[in-house]
């Protein structure tokens, strides 16, 4: 499928045993902004906890842009009986479609951590990627001491690539990443 026929209808929803996957929206700014506000949510992401309520609408604002855009898609974790309660995020941070490939992301409240509702979620947003984006390649860059996401990376069939040597300067000191990836090739063998 090509980016306009992706595009053209309403946000992909994906529904897992689990889970559904829904666009974001601006009722989800609030619960954003508490799970954000965990300093422990954010100790290995590219982002300050927030301290302003706003920062929520912020980052929806963000990455409904960017789904506008068609350079990202970003899917906010439901159950399916209560859609409404955002447990977390995830999804592609960037779609660079002449190479097919994308930058994945993903995040939850911590009161919803070790559930494997992550696992459950990535295998739909992969499953997407691949047959519906038509990915070649799904990348992570994760921060060296994130054990919670490079189990998860690995679990999900990552393959780790090697270290970035101070690749991002974050929280007033440079950081060294993993790059993490899957291709094509690796999930149709
Ligand atoms: C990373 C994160 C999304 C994991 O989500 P999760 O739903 O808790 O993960 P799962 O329960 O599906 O766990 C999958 C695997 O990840 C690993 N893992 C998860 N949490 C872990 C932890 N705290 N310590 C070590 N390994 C962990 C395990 O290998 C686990 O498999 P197992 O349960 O069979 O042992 C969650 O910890 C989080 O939101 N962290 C903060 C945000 C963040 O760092 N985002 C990533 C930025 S790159």
């Amino acid at each position: 499928m090509d980016a306009e026929s992706l595009f053209a209808g309403p946000f992909p929803a994906l529904r897992g045993d689990r889970l559904l996957l829904r666009s974001l929206a601006p009722s989800d700014a609030t619960a954003l902004y508490h799970q954000f506000s965990d300093d422990e949510v954010v100790r290995y992401y590219d982002l300050d906890a927030f301290t302003d309520p706003q920062q929520g609408e912020h980052l929806v604002t963000l990455w409904l842009q960017r789904y506008e855009q068609r350079i990202g898609l970003r899917w906010a974790i439901c159950r399916p009986e209560a859609p409404q309660t955002l447990l977390g995020t995830c999804g592609y941070n960037l779609w660079i479609q002449r190479s097919a490939r994308a930058v994945l992301g993903f995040d939850l409240d911590r009161a919803h951590w070790r559930q494997g509702i992550m696992t459950e979620a990535l295998q739909l947003v992969l499953s997407f990627g691949f047959d519906r984006m038509e990915l070649n390649r799904v990348e992570a860059v994760v921060f060296r001491d994130n054990a919670a996401s490079c189990g998860l990376l690995t679990k999900s069939g990552f393959t780790r690539e090697g270290l970035l040597r101070d690749y991002e300067y974050l929280h007033g000191r440079f950081e060294d990443m993993h790059m993490f990836s899957l291709l094509r090739r690796d999930v149709s063998t």
